[in-house]
């Protein structure tokens, strides 16, 4: 039986790039599903919120992922695309998604698309891997750059400090394709940031068991902080409380 250990440090936008590569991006799949994530439905709740004054006949996905939002997303707009900083995510995005989905890693702080859209959406506190709110006002702007007349941004924020519960404890088991996979992840606050350490044990006939850690570091962003980015990028914001887990979605029209 093989034993192998790794570990990997993430901080902050950059370091999330690395982070989501190719192994993680099918134990995100997994181990998400696994845990109830029911993408659809929080994708109908941000829809719902988003309202139908925007026209919604495009939407782009920022930090799209491995693509399961915007496989929900395809079946209500006339053109979806999404972007993220990660090709491996964006990898099992497209397997996910119909042909002709435009799908690119970009950076949320500094993308350049030829187009705008009705709806932007920036999901699951991807906004979380940014470190200051320079950063969260810069996304911000360049939602509102690639946003048309009328349009909707809708962000899921990360936990707030008043709202984070530091010592959160997570465990799962996960078996696909004839490999099991179990994942304990604690949750500590750091300063402005939560650091979410996550081990891996990986179990695969033939290729025996392997350790892994993750080191996610996040920003605690206060809502007021979110608020101040939002109308720094010329939006007003609307908080709406209860949804997507608990951490909620703000929506933002052009001021
Ligand atoms: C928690 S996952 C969420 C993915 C997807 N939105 C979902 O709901 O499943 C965070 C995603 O943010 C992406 N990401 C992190 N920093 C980014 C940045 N600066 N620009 C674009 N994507 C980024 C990561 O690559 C990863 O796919």
């Amino acid at each position: 039986m093989g034993d192998t250990s790794g570990t990997k440090d993430t901080t902050g936008a950059a370091g999330a790039g690395g982070m989501y590569g190719a192994d993680a991006a099918e134990i995100y799949e997994q181990t998400h599903r696994a845990r109830g994530k029911d993408f659809a439905q929080e994708a109908t709740d941000v829809l719902r919120l988003v309202g139908e004054d925007c026209g919604r006949r495009s939407l782009l996905d920022v930090a799209c992922g491995t693509g399961n939002h915007l496989e929900f997303f395809a079946g209500h707009f006339e053109q979806v695309a999404g972007v993220d900083l990660s090709e491996a995510m964006l990898a099992t995005a497209r397997r996910r998604l119909p042909d002709g989905v435009p799908l690119g890693v970009a950076d949320m702080r500094s993308f350049e698309l030829d187009r705008t859209y009705q709806v932007i959406t920036c999901l699951f506190a991807s906004v979380g891997y940014l470190d200051t709110t320079d950063e969260l006002a810069a996304a911000l702007r360049c939602f509102g750059r690639h946003l048309a007349p009328g349009g909707v941004v809708a962000v899921e924020p990360w936990w707030f400090p008043a709202t984070f519960l530091p010592g959160h404890v997570a465990a799962d088991v996960v078996e696909w394709d004839g490999r099991t996979v179990s994942r304990v992840s604690h949750t500590v606050r750091d300063g402005d940031f939560s650091r979410m350490e996550v081990h891996y044990l990986s179990a695969e006939p033939g290729a025996g068991v392997r350790h892994f850690t993750e080191t996610h570091r996040a920003r605690l962003f206060t809502r007021e902080e979110y608020e101040e980015a939002f109308r720094a990028a010329g939006f007003t914001p609307r908080y709406h409380p209860g949804v997507q887990s608990g951490r909620g979605l703000f929506t933002a029209t052009a001021a």
